[in-house]
């Protein structure tokens, strides 16, 4: 940002109230007028135009407005006065939007209020204020009834802001209990260049997320951009170049395919989330190796010490099948003590059921139903206190949400907007839906067994904030 002095430039000072979302929709403000010459300012003193973009999260916040035109007021009048230079007083942001009628009545020498849906129309309106035919005053606070997401065709790529894209199907692993090689057949990967085009486009229609997804997404072994076969590190680091992408996840792995590099991309690529489901199926080697998994529970908690090395903060999720056939007691503790020398912040827990077709179908050794479920329920329980032990470590704490769906009226969530932490924890919040495809500083304020709560964290900024992050 430059601020030289220019002929006929014109100062610009912003007041911003509430969450980064209010500070980023400053900037834009300040961009649209940069070309009618206006150049921030530090302070309201003889500014030519003074813009309040406000927050309407708390009810003091409104307040808080009334009370800074109150103070504005007399400025506006003394330039006037003293210079004859009409300051032009603005209102934005969400206090504007919902209460644009009540702002002109009890502050009626405000000159503009506008919504945060018309900025673009920004120079239009400030050219209306002090053109040869001067209006007094404009109000522009339309909103538009569908959101942004809704002008663009139903497709694929309109996932919102939190997008999946597949890149990989099938597998080469034969777990004898599942059916998945035999149902979707042998691995295949798609190109990096479709999965990159498919990428461009989930982000061009808001997609600030993507978890790429495969049965054994870590497998992935694609033709890459440079003709030669690319695997799953080199994919998630030409995925990290997409601006406007601030997310990345994969879904599902398989621990044998968790190799070097890969580990190391967690350390490497910031975009890269801390949140890893890597399924391990048993802690016993004896139940690994009668469902071929191809490595021991040692091989998995070396796996996940390299990782904690290169992404310490790195959760981790997996699933664990009960009761396969043959499982002793014995086999069933050597899994409760691997989940609670590891800590999972997630798991799927499943009780183990043939699927016809599948080697393990025709095991000997069954293990009865209500042995199944005692273990199952044992599992469980340790599971939930290892998941909310790991969510009351977040009370009190500011983290980064990226809100993706709003509650579903006539369910408890309604009244909410809904969001994902780095580490995968639902979050719910209390606030407006604009914030809803925004990544959002959240002070968390309650903790519950599988979700957390919090508030939109705000504060006051003027102009210099603007300044020194446009440097
Ligand atoms: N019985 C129980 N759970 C199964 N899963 C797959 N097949 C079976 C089965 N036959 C579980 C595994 C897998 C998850 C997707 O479903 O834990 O990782
Ligand atoms: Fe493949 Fe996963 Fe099924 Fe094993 S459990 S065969 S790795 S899809």
């Amino acid at each position: 940002m430059t601020d030289k002095p220019q002929q006929n430039q014109k100062k610009l000072y912003i007041k911003t109230w509430g969450c980064q979302m209010n500070v980023y929709d400053s900037h834009r403000i300040s961009d649209v007028l940069k070309p009618l010459g206006y150049a921030l300012s530090d302070t309201p003193e003889n500014a030519d135009m003074i813009v309040l973009n406000t927050c309407h999260i708390r009810e003091k916040a409104t307040e808080k407005v009334f009370s800074e035109l109150g103070r504005l007021k007399p400025h506006k009048e003394k330039r006037q006065a003293e210079t004859g230079e009409r300051t032009l007083l603005a209102v934005a942001g969400c206090v504007a939007q919902a209460e644009g009628d009540i702002i002109t009545q009890r502050a009626p020498y405000v000159d503009l209020v506008f919504g945060p849906q018309t900025y673009h129309r920004l120079p239009e309106m400030v050219a209306k204020l002090t053109g040869a035919r001067q209006k007094k005053r404009l109000i522009d606070t339309d909103f538009p009834v569908e959101s942004k997401f809704d002008h663009l065709p139903e497709e694929h790529n309109s996932q919102g802001a939190a997008a999946f894209l597949s890149i990989q199907e099938g597998c080469d692993k034969f777990c004898t209990f599942c059916v998945v090689p035999y149902t979707r057949g042998a691995e295949y990967s798609r190109s990096v260049q479709s999965i990159l085009d498919e990428a461009h486009k989930l982000v061009d229609h808001g997609a600030k997320e993507i978890n790429v997804l495969g049965q054994n997404v870590n497998a992935y072994h694609g033709d890459g951009l440079d003709g030669k076969a690319a695997d799953l590190p080199d994919l998630l680091s030409a995925l990290s170049e997409i601006n406007g992408l601030e997310r990345l996840r994969y879904t599902t792995s398989h621990p044998r395919d968790m190799d070097d590099r890969l580990i190391q991309a967690h350390g490497d690529l910031g975009k890269l989330m801390p949140f890893l489901h890597l399924p391990i199926q048993s802690g016993s080697d004896k139940i690994l190796d009668e469902m071929n998994r191809k490595h021991t529970s040692d091989h998995y908690r070396e796996i996940i010490q390299k990782l904690k090395k290169v992404r310490p903060d790195l959760a981790m999720s997996s699933d664990i099948i009960v009761g396969f056939p043959g499982e002793s007691d014995q086999d069933f503790e050597d899994t409760m003590t691997l989940i609670r020398d590891i800590t999972f912040v997630s798991c799927y827990s499943f009780k183990y059921s043939a699927r016809p077709g599948t080697p393990a179908a025709s095991m000997q050794n069954l293990i009865r139903e209500d042995v199944k479920s005692e273990r199952l329920s044992r599992l469980q329980t340790l599971l939930s206190e290892q998941q909310y032990t790991y969510n009351k470590t977040f009370m009190g704490q500011t983290i980064p949400v990226l809100f993706d769906r709003k509650g579903k009226e006539g369910h408890k969530s309604a009244g909410f907007i809904q969001g994902r932490s780095e580490y995968n924890h639902a979050i719910h919040v209390k606030g407006n839906e604009r914030l809803i495809g925004q990544i959002i500083d959240i002070h968390v304020t309650e903790t519950r067994p599988s979700s957390l709560t919090g508030d939109v964290v705000t504060s006051e900024y003027d102009s210099s904030h603007l300044k020194v992050a446009q440097l």
